[in-house]
Parts: structure tokens; C-alpha cells; sequence
């Protein structure tokens, strides 16, 4: 090759060479990956209507309604003393609904209907409105209530077990005796000032949540204590289904945590990017 057409080519690929370095290149990359600060609420009450579901499906099957067949009692006068019951599932919630409202943590839980065994669980103003459209569309609400300043979600709560239907139904002060399995019963409602939060908050109302289970729980398993009663079902890792037994508060809870883990492990790692 012609040397001087070589020179030029030389001269010409080092010129486009330092060009694409130093204009055209893209900076170099960083190696920093940052996690979202913030969650938005809704995304976290999806979090605690999953966990909740669980834990109320886990217990009307498992603890009532095999518990029952094992000759245990579930009773709306369960927190009376010299009542040795356990707490329908309604009350069950309701017991973790006032351990959560003895927290710093503004959160609040109500389980309500347009048809309700008990009067004042019957749905008023906006949570009426938007539980008639769920009747529906059978869809969850997420909204802001302009009245109480709080953001809302309302979940349907379904039939989900036929201990829901035959109870209701035969209930004395029941207001509607046709609910057949898989209906909408009613709907868990969840309210919180803000419309997001840090991370460190979001786990604090998962946390609220849990600690509301437990305290419920183990007011239960309290009633046991009473040494009068002589078939106490044993307390430990087996179930009613099994015998004359009642998990524990830890057998109890892990079944529930095997149920939600996935989901709240994905929540958390969909908030998490790299940064370039
Ligand atoms: C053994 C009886 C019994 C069983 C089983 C039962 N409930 Fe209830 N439920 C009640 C009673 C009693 C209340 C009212 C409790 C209160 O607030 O004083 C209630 C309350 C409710 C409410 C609030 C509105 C209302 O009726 O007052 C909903 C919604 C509800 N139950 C749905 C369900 C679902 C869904 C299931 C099954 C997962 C279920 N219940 C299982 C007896 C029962």
C-alpha cells in the first residue's frame, strides 16, 4: 500500500478513535445500586389484606372449624372470664384490630358488611358507597376519605369456608340467612394518614399486624391455663385435625409466614434498582 495514503488512514482512524473517547462515549458506569425509600400505602395494604386473609382462612378452618369437631368452643363472650371459648373468626380480627390501635402506629382495621350480624359492623357514608360498587365489580377500593382525613382500602372477605355460611346464616341476630359459599360477606377496610411511606414504616404495620395475631392468639390459648376443664387440647406443633390439639402461637404463625413470605419478599425486592 501506498505509504502516505497509509499515514492518512492512520491519522484518520486516531481522530475518530479520540473523538468517540472523548465526546461520543458513555461515562463510565458507577458501581452503586440504591433501594426506594419509600412505599406507596396502597402497595402495603395489598401486603396485610394478603396476610390477613391467610391468617383468617388458616384460623376459621384449621382452629374453628376443626377445632369444633374435636369439641372445642368458640364464642362471642370468649374474653369473659368464666368463658372457655375461643373467638369466632370476626372477633379474632377484632382482637387484632384494638392490639394495633394500642400502638404508636396509626393503622386501623374494621371488619364491616351492608348485611351484619352485629348492627354497628354495618358499612356508613363513602365505605357504604364504595362496598355497594364492590358488590358489583367485586373489586378492592383504594380511596381517600375526605371526612376522617385517611386513606382507605377495602378488600372483599369472602365465604371462603363453610363454617362462614352455616353460622351466619343460623345466627339469631343475622340479618340475611341465604349466604351461600364464596359470596362477599363483607370487606377488611384499612385506613392510614399518608399516602406512602418509608420503608422502616412499612414493615412497622406489618409489624403492628403481626403483634395483633399473636396477642390474640395467645389470649386463647390463655383460656387453657384454667385447670378445670378436663379435655384440654395439648398445646404445641400438632393440629386440630390431628386430635385433641392447638398449635402454638410459633406452629401457628410459621404456617401463615410460609403462605405470605413469597409474596412480601417480592414487594420488597420489586422496590429495589440499580443505579447507573
Ligand atoms: C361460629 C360463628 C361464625 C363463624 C364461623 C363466622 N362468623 Fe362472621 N361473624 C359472626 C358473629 C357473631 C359476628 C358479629 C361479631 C361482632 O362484631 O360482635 C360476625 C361478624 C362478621 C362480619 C362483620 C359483619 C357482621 O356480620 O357483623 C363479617 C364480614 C363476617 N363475620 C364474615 C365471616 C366470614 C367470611 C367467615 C368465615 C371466614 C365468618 N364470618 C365466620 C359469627 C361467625
Amino acid at each position: 500500500m501506498n505509504t502516505r495514503i497509509f499515514y492518512i488512514l492512520l491519522i484518520g482512524l486516531i481522530v475518530s478513535l479520540n473523538i468517540y473517547l472523548f465526546v461520543s462515549a458513555p461515562p463510565p458506569l458507577e458501581s452503586s445500586v440504591s433501594v426506594k425509600k419509600r412505599f406507596a400505602i396502597n402497595d402495603i395494604f395489598e401486603q396485610l389484606a394478603l396476610e390477613n386473609d391467610a391468617t383468617r382462612t388458616l384460623y376459621t378452618k384449621a382452629i374453628v372449624g376443626a377445632g369444633k369437631k374435636q369439641g372445642l368452643s368458640f364464642d362471642e363472650r370468649w374474653a369473659e372470664q368464666d368463658v372457655h371459648a375461643g373467638p369466632l373468626p370476626a372477633l379474632f380480627l377484632r382482637g387484632i384490630s384494638n392490639d394495633i390501635s394500642e400502638t404508636e402506629v396509626p393503622l386501623d382495621l374494621f371488619l364491616g358488611s351492608d348485611f351484619p350480624i352485629e348492627s354497628s359492623n354495618k358499612f356508613k357514608g363513602i365505605q357504604a358507597e364504595k362496598f355497594a360498587q364492590m358488590r358489583s365489580d367485586k373489586k378492592s377500593k383504594f380511596f381517600f376519605d375526605e371526612i376522617t382525613g385517611k386513606h382507605i382500602a377495602m378488600f372483599p372477605d369472602y365465604a371462603s369456608a363453610m363454617p362462614c355460611v352455616t353460622c351466619h346464616n343460623e345466627h339469631e341476630r343475622t340479618s340475611k340467612s341465604d349466604w351461600v359459599l364464596g359470596d362477599i360477606m363483607g370487606a377488611t377496610t384499612w385506613a392510614y394518614p399518608e399516602d406512602s411511606l418509608s420503608t422502616d414504616d412499612a414493615l412497622k404495620l406489618i409489624a403492628a399486624y403481626r403483634r395483633g395475631v399473636k396477642n390474640t392468639y395467645l389470649q386463647y390459648l390463655k383460656k387453657f391455663d384454667a385447670t378445670e376443664l378436663n379435655s384440654k387440647p395439648e398445646i404445641g406443633n400438632k393440629w386440630p385435625s390431628q386430635g385433641n390439639f392447638l398449635p402454638d402461637y410459633e406452629t401457628f404463625s410459621d404456617s401463615v409466614q410460609k403462605l405470605v413470605s413469597p409474596a412480601i419478599l417480592s414487594t420488597v425486592l420489586k422496590s429495589i434498582y440499580v443505579q447507573n
